[in-house]
């Protein structure tokens, strides 16, 4: 009997949990095409493409979210993208005390009449942040925090491809649409998507429409951010796209950014890139660590062989 109860009441949490994840939830993120260069064993970062990443996070992100774990040296430190063997102290790398400079940061050791100035960072500053404290984050975004990004793909479940997704996942432009209604004799102004358009949904783009999905206020639709959209949603309940809402809308307009080696900044390369970055910022000393796991393989390995043939030799006299 008692076992019976059990198994009813795990069939019903499994039941309850299908439930919730059929409403809600957000669509996978897989890697780009061909894969992340930073993965599997001996995987290494793309340094050209971390240090593209770190232009779109300087040029578009930084106006909103901080790296407060980071300082600009780590940009020349041995792994990071403006590495220069000349100057294995990053703090005297000409490059990066310049990229430093491009900073005002408020000089965090008083002036002689104990007031706080502004000045150019230096490589052995922390990252400039946008805003001078939370508060002032969230006034400045319609009440939401953007987060700090210095561990955001460890933060994340996706890591990086959920930020490349999170970047490439918004409808195109063309998508949006105004409506005006009246409701109980207020005029409301929506935006609203037809769902059914939205390529991108693959598998789950509903087939009958209109499907609109109603934003609200200040809010985006991204079917890679984890949420529900069942209250906006004005189609079949029962078949509610992936996907949630959140405070940042679309920020990589094809050539938002301008690269200065050639590579044409489409809105996939700049996600690629900014991803890359980030993930290089969130693990800035995975090539080191990979190198000495693989050296450490190939020791064990050794070791193994070596003490295989000592035991057959000890041995190899006594009946065993
Ligand atoms: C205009 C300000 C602004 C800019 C510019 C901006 N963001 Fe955001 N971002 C936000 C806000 C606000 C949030 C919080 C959204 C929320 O929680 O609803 C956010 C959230 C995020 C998140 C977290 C989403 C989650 O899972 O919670 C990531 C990742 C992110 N931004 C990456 C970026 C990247 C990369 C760039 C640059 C290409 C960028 N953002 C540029 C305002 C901005």
């Amino acid at each position: 009997m008692k076992t019976f109860r059990i198994l009813t009441a795990s069939l019903a949490g499994l039941a309850i949990a299908g439930l919730a994840h059929a409403a809600g939830g957000a669509k996978h993120a897989y890697p780009p095409e061909g894969g992340w260069p930073f993965e599997g064993i001996t995987g290494q970062y793309d340094q050209a493409s971390v240090a593209r990443g770190y232009q779109v996070y300087k040029q578009v992100c930084s106006s909103c979210h901080g790296m407060e774990l980071l300082s600009y040296r780590n940009l020349g430190e041995k792994g990071g993208p403006f590495y220069d063997p000349s100057y294995p102290n990053a703090n005297d790398n000409p490059y990066v005390r310049a990229l430093a400079a491009e900073n005002e940061i408020l000089d965090p050791v008083p002036n002689e009449f104990g007031e706080f100035d502004f000045r150019p960072a230096t490589p052995a500053d922390r990252f400039r942040s946008p805003f001078p404290n939370d508060a002032a984050a969230r006034a400045a975004n319609g009440g939401a925090l953007p987060p700090d990004l210095s561990v955001i793909t460890k933060a994340r479940h996706g890591g990086a491809s959920y930020v490349y997704n999170l970047m490439l996942g918004y409808p195109d432009f063309d998508l949006y649409e105004d409506r005006i209604r009246e409701e109980n004799g207020e005029t409301i102004y929506e935006t609203i998507i037809d769902l059914t358009r939205f390529e991108k949904l693959g598998d789950y783009r509903p087939a009958h429409g209109p499907a609109y999905v109603v934003q609200p206020a200040g809010q985006f639709y991204n079917p890679y951010m984890p949420g529900d959209i069942t209250a906006n949603y004005e189609a079949d309940p029962r078949h509610v796209p992936p996907g949630g809402f959140l405070a940042m809308g679309p920020q990589l307009p094809p050539g938002r950014v301008e690269y200065t080696d050639g590579i044409e900044a489409t809105t996939k390369q700049m996600a690629y890139d900014v991803a890359q970055f980030l993930a290089w910022a969130g693990d800035p000393k995975l090539e080191a660590r990979k190198q000495v796991g693989l050296a450490t393989m190939i020791y064990l390995l050794i070791l193994s062989i070596l003490l295989w043939f000592s035991y057959k030799r000890i041995w190899r006299k006594v009946e065993h």
